[in-house]
């Protein structure tokens, strides 16, 4: 049995970080294990200017640990107004992604893309200049169930919009079905999509039997288990166009246990070491690598981190509650053990 594993320092391509008191709190977690992350621009109000996205990474920086090496890579918050000078700012200040949000598809969405056919000169212009499309893909008529939403999407509007932009590189966010892992492996290029630890540890049964568990929720919301092994098969298959994006999502406690809670599972605290122990019970360690640390570098044109980290073989209990004198977070499978722990240095 392995009981260490030492992996090219890993990047988390879906990140969500806050800002102020929460952003402080969160923040050190994935700087001390991620070379790099794609900080989502969903703040209140949403990050939508080159400006703002800068003011924010300084504000990011300010929030790691003095001797962190880390990279924050700052996106921007697309919505109907945003114009192709916008991108072309975007481009030469170093922003290397724009975030689609379907208008009220999920946390601070209400901003968000009423119709995307009517931003085809800003798309292009991405396309152009090189800047990738991160989509959350669901729809968001009241009508469609929520569990279909992210099908719908696939459907009826990114295939057409990959049909019309064939040379925009587009990471389809957290997949959580079947259809999407198969989506993504049916293009021959430009598509790719991250993978969260909660959608390959989890189903909605462990949201929704025995009763209803608000820190297994999030968006879009776990599937059933079929698409979940769909998931699984593909992360562990060594196909390059998935990879690790955690969606780590922090909310104060009791936004989360209320009647109306908020989507968003915390898995910064232990993130690789998450996804660690699914490659593990999946029997594929040896690929945890690429998925974490190669594939993302790859799709996005980058460079892979040049220094590593190590795992050991320790297990240990996920606290009931981090940050309790703070603001209090629950973290992703609170309670459950975790075999893997990150080795520091
Ligand atoms: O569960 C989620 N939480 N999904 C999202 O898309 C947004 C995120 C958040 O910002 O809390
Ligand atoms: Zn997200």
């Amino acid at each position: 049995m392995t009981d260490s594993i030492t992996l090219t320092r890993p990047d988390d391509w879906h990140l969500h970080l806050r800002d102020g008191a929460l952003m402080q709190q969160v923040t050190p977690a994935s700087a001390r294990r991620f070379g790099r992350a794609i900080v989502m621009p969903n703040l209140t109000p949403p990050v939508t200017t080159t400006a703002e996205a800068l003011a924010y990474r300084e504000r990011i920086l300010g929030a790691c640990p003095p001797e962190s090496a880390f990279t924050p890579l700052m996106t921007l918050y697309l919505t109907d107004n945003t114009t192709p000078e916008m991108i072309r700012e975007a481009a030469a200040q170093g922003i290397i992604a724009c975030k689609l949000y379907p208008a009220g598809a999920t946390t601070n969405s209400d901003s968000g893309v009423m119709d995307i056919r009517k931003l085809q000169a800003t798309l292009e212009t991405m396309a152009e200049e090189g800047i990738l499309l991160l989509v959350h893909g669901e729809v968001t008529q009241a009508e469609i169930d929520i569990f279909d939403r992210e099908k719908a999407f696939i459907d009826n509007v990114l295939e057409p919009l990959l049909s019309r932009l064939p040379e925009l590189r587009v990471v389809m966010e957290h997949i959580t079905t079947a259809d999407a892992a198969a989506f993504v492996r049916s293009r021959e290029r430009n598509l790719g999509a991250t993978i969260t630890p909660q959608h390959l540890l989890f189903n909605r049964n462990h949201l929704l039997v025995g009763g209803i568990r608000p820190h297994f929720y999030c968006l879009p919301i776990l599937k059933r288990r079929d698409h979940q092994e769909a998931l699984r098969e593909v992360a562990i298959s060594g196909d390059s166009r998935f990879f690790l994006g955690t969606d780590s999502a922090p909310h104060d406690r009791y936004r989360k246990e209320s009647a109306c809670g908020c989507a968003g599972c915390y898995s910064a605290f232990a993130a690789i070491e998450l996804y660690a122990q699914f490659f593990e019970e999946a029997g594929a360690l040896e690929r945890l690598e690429d998925f974490a640390s190669h594939f993302g570098p790859d799709f996005y044109g980058l460079p892979r981190n040049n220094d590593r980290i190590t795992l050991r073989r320790a297990p240990w209990t996920i606290p009931e509650v981090l940050h309790e004198d703070a603001e209090p977070i629950v973290p992703l499978n609170a309670g459950a053990t975790l075999n893997w722990q990150l080795a520091d240095g």
